[in-house]
């Protein structure tokens, strides 16, 4: 396939940024869209161009790194993939693909694709987790008995892998799909029940402080996560905030 790659390329977060045109030759529709863009990077160093920035890890859809606006959307066209897991054969020959980043406040751009998310690692921080006893007589967690209608809901919960394309889907940079799922892996547990109250406030909070915009209850986050992460978990933060407020 030969294709033109209209691309943001950004210098740094002071720049103002452009969109720039590419053409590449040659595309397998057996490949991934981050190695179509590797076939663009080794053309612009061969010729002595800056390569085009990009954040990747796992390549296999488990890392959330490889965050991107593919024509308008988040990962691309498909549902339930991220970017790594696109195909070059969901386009055509001749096609042209506007490629961004996410565009959000609370995720600045740090050079061409690449933004910062480190607002969702603070979230975290605020209380994305459980204070365990790690002096070697921890209970087994499988001796606690959890039902397990709530042991899937939690694992569906965790599934979540912080790629952010929920708040860049969202028409006011919302980030309560991501602090939502979060708070309920959690919540649903036995383990995570003892520190449920500060944990709901504190990573409220914290989402508020960075920036994110409120929830308008529009949907676009649920059907833009790679993971399927459900508006359900909003609803259930939602009564661990409240339950948290007033107790
Ligand atoms: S909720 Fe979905 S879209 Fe949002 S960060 Fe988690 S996996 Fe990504
Ligand atoms: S590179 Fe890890 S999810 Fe895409």
């Amino acid at each position: 396939m030969n294709l033109t790659l209209k691309i943001w390329r950004q210098k740094n977060s002071k720049d103002k940024g452009k969109m720039e045109t590419y053409p590449v030759k040659d595309i397998s529709p057996d490949m991934s869209f981050l190695e179509m863009i590797d076939v663009l990077n080794n053309q612009l160093i061969e010729s002595g161009q800056d390569p085009v920035a990009f954040d990747h890890d796992c390549r296999e859809g488990i890392c959330g790194m490889c965050s991107m606006f593919i024509n308008g959307q988040a990962h691309g066209p498909g549902r339930g993939i991220t970017t790594c897991q696109l195909h070059m054969r969901s386009f055509k020959d001749g096609d042209t693909i506007y490629i961004e980043p996410w565009r959000s406040a609370a995720f600045p751009v740090i050079k061409d694709l690449v933004v910062d998310r480190s607002s969702f690692d603070r979230v975290i921080q605020a209380g994305g987790y459980v204070s365990v006893n790690t002096s070697g007589n921890t209970q087994d967690a499988n001796a606690i008995p959890i039902p397990k209608e709530d042991a899937d809901k939690a694992f569906d919960a965790a599934t979540c892998i912080g790629c952010g394309a929920c708040v860049a889907a969202c028409k006011n940079s919302s980030a309560m799909l991501f602090v939502s799922a979060k708070v309920s892996q959690l919540a649903l547990l036995p383990q995570g029940k003892v520190e449920a109250k500060q944990r709901a406030l504190n990573m409220v909070k914290q989402m508020d402080e960075e920036g994110f915009g409120n929830c308008s209850n529009t949907g676009a986050c649920e059907v833009e996560c790679p993971k399927g992460i459900s508006l359900e978990n909003i609803a259930r933060m939602n009564r661990e905030y409240l339950k948290a407020s007033i107790s």
